[in-house]
């Protein structure tokens, strides 16, 4: 990483994925989906489970569309059967679950509240009997309040309070959960919560933001320690939203916003995690000093199993030394296909990234931890929904999964976003990632047509394996 950037890229990749090379993908891929507690489960003042700075940012007027906010959700607290067997329509083996840590803490450090951890212990037992492998987050941005009372991630003391909450579920848990995932998306956490001010806590503090970012790192390494001396061959990873960062001209101010855009989106939460310390670059772009004491680069820097990509959209970015760090603005392409979200539809980026990490990054296995688009669905008068364009982003993702398996890539699983429509933070329920639609007034779930797709597919790639055997 010395030198001309290999990366960001110079051109999009123009290739179409239309063909999923499922015979790349190796046998025992892992098929799943993926949710978060606060975005599906309701029942938030259930069986002793304290509010999180999401319940405070999403009852805050202004803050999310449409004033809505995570109360009652997909009422997943409630319907966990039914959703299991969902899971098991899909036909997939795997499920990424997030853990609500002011279920299992309310008080964010205190006593470990039984009912609270007694679900996810009973959630767990009926994944396993439908056959369905869990992969459990630890967080999933739902900090207890209580401890954004005490300053919540810009303060050690929270990186601590979350190893220990680590230990309590790992201990718990560990007996029948070998997946395990610290952190979802720190960016967020840091960047998103604490810079730009559009996820809880919503803040916009530079120094604040810097030092969340810190201590989220440090507590994802105490917490795989942790976990890993509460479980004997625990699996072991971290998962982080990355972006393939284009330039949006040839202009060398350009070129320098985009490895900018690279350094705060990907370097500053790859570096630090594979034993490189945080880039150089960032730090004094930055400005701020990092709260580090003698041995947390070496606790960050734990050995991961795995290392995992959420990936939805990539960015092109120009300089723009009047907007806040890293000084760029995103440039819209024209011509470029978008989702509901108005993100654009870019396959070749997934590919590109997958490609990237294994190269430069070098992780013994890599999972897709999320993947997927929102569209607005269309009921027909029949009750089915077919979701073309969701089902076209589904099918390019995986061919662009494949294809950087088949040049490498050690990919080892693909957890779709999402098992169900849910709260989709800021934006509340209007926007919808499902495979399932979840009609919110009477929590019916109906399999949409990227459901059936998703199922299809599975199918073909276990058909394939089994006649290889
Ligand atoms: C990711 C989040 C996930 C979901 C998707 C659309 O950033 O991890 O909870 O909201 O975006």
């Amino acid at each position: 990483m010395t030198g001309t950037p290999a990366h960001p890229e110079r051109t999009p990749v123009p290739e179409r994925f239309d063909r999923i090379d499922l015979a790349a993908l190796p046998d025992d891929f892992l098929w799943g989906t993926a949710t978060s507690a606060y975005q599906i489960e309701g029942a938030v003042a259930e069986d002793g489970r304290s509010p999180s700075i999401w319940d405070t940012f999403s009852h805050t007027p202004g803050n999310i569309d449409n004033d809505d906010h995570g109360d009652i959700a997909c009422d997943h607290y409630h319907r966990t059967a039914e959703d299991i067997a969902l899971m098991r329509r899909l036909g997939t083996d795997a499920y990424r679950l997030s853990i609500a840590w002011p279920r299992v803490l309310p008080g964010g450090d205190g006593p470990v509240n039984a009912r609270g951890l007694d679900f996810y212990d009973r959630l767990i037992d009926a994944l396993l009997a439908a056959g369905i492998t869990p992969s459990v987050t630890l967080y999933h941005w739902d900090l207890p309040q209580v401890l954004q009372d005490r300053g919540g991630w810009p303060e050690r003391a929270t990186a601590e309070h979350f190893a220990a909450y680590a230990a309590v579920v790992a201990e718990r848990l560990g007996d029948r959960v070998t997946h395990w995932t610290t952190l979802n998306e720190p960016l967020c956490s840091a960047w998103i919560g604490h810079l730009e001010g559009t996820m809880a806590p919503g803040w916009r503090d530079l120094t604040a933001a810097v030092r969340a970012s810190f201590h989220l790192l440090l507590g994802h390494g105490l917490a795989a320690q942790a976990i890993r001396a509460a479980v004997p061959g625990a699996q072991v990873g971290i998962v982080n939203n990355l972006s393939t960062v284009r330039p949006a001209s040839d202009r060398p101010e350009d070129l320098a916003a985009a490895h900018r855009m690279d350094g705060h989106t990907n370097r500053w939460w790859l570096d630090p995690v594979f034993g490189r310390g945080f880039p150089a670059d960032m730090r004094s772009l930055y400005g701020v000093d990092l709260p580090e004491r003698p041995g947390d680069l070496t606790t960050i820097a734990q050995p991961l199993d795995w290392l995992g990509l959420n990936y939805y959209f990539p960015a092109t970015v120009a300089d723009a030394s009047d907007a806040p760090v890293p000084y760029v603005h995103s440039v819209r392409r024209g011509g470029v296909p978008r989702t509901g979200m108005d993100w654009e539809v870019d396959a070749g980026g997934i590919e590109s990234l997958l490609l990237r990490l294994t190269e430069e990054y070098a992780p013994r296995k890599l999972y897709v931890t999320e993947n997927g688009s929102s569209y607005p669905d269309v009921i027909r008068p029949d009750g089915t929904i077919d979701d073309p364009e969701r089902q076209d982003y589904l099918v390019q993702h995986l061919a662009a999964c494949a294809s950087a398996a088949r040049k490498g890539a050690p990919l080892a699983g693909y957890f779709a976003w999402s098992l169900l429509d849910n709260f989709e933070w800021a934006y509340g329920y209007d926007k919808r990632f499902g495979l399932v639609h979840v009609d919110y007034a009477t929590q019916r779930r109906t399999i949409k047509g990227s459901g059936h797709r998703y199922a299809d597919i599975i199918r073909r790639h276990r058909g394939r394996a089994a006649e290889a055997a």
